[in-house]
């Protein structure tokens, strides 16, 4: 059995699509979420499906030694960055070697970076006129949106869009792709 665990920072709908998906697997489980923001909406979500959410402070995510701690007694193989809005410090990428994955919301290089997060990119890709979209998931490294990239996939902007119509489409596209690419990660399957 691999253990995963999820880190998540606002209202989980990655993580929620994520802990569906992989319900009931015999080969995946998603042992708990840790999340920075103590009422975040990704809480309500996981004590719906039955999984532990545990807060930690920001001085926990600083030094993030008592994480990795937490993390190897929890037996946790595998980390997914879903909505995680905090920097991942390098002793939990040390333990965690090509062992953690991020999903960003557009398709990087473009819109990568400090401050570009959530609704920031979708604004700034209807301000700019770009005609489309994305999504990407790759390894992090020490330096913000820059690891290996995984997968991406594309959508439209519409000429009507707005940051809320494309930040939905942007998830539809999220909750089909992460699983799946998560699942060919652990276990070799699509
Ligand atoms: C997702 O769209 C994710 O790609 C984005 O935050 C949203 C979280 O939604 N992440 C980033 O912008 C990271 N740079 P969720 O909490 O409903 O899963």
């Amino acid at each position: 059995m691999k253990n995963i665990a999820i880190f998540a920072s606002g209202e989980g709908s990655n993580a929620e699509a994520i802990a569906q998906y992989f319900a009931n697997n015999d080969k995946v489980c998603v042992k708990c979420v840790l999340t920075n923001r103590q009422n975040a909406g990704v809480n309500q979500r996981m004590e719906k499906l039955g999984i532990d959410t545990h807060f930690f402070p920001k001085e926990s995510w600083s030094n993030a030694h008592e994480i990795v701690d937490f993390l190897q007694k929890e037996n946790i193989h595998f980390i997914i960055l879903a909505g995680f809005l905090a920097k991942i410090e390098p002793p939990i990428i040390h333990s965690y070697n090509h062992h953690i994955i991020n999903i960003h919301p557009s398709l990087l290089p473009r819109y990568g970076g400090k401050g570009m997060w959530g609704r920031h990119i979708h604004e700034a890709v209807i301000a700019n006129g770009d005609t489309e979209t994305g999504i990407t998931i790759h390894y992090i490294d020490e330096d913000i949106d820059s690891g290996d990239i995984i997968f991406q996939a594309k959508c439209e902007v519409l000429p009507n869009d707005t940051p809320s119509t494309l930040a939905t489409r942007i998830h539809s596209l999220e909750h089909k792709h992460y699983p799946q690419v998560i699942e060919m990660l652990l276990i070799g399957q699509q």
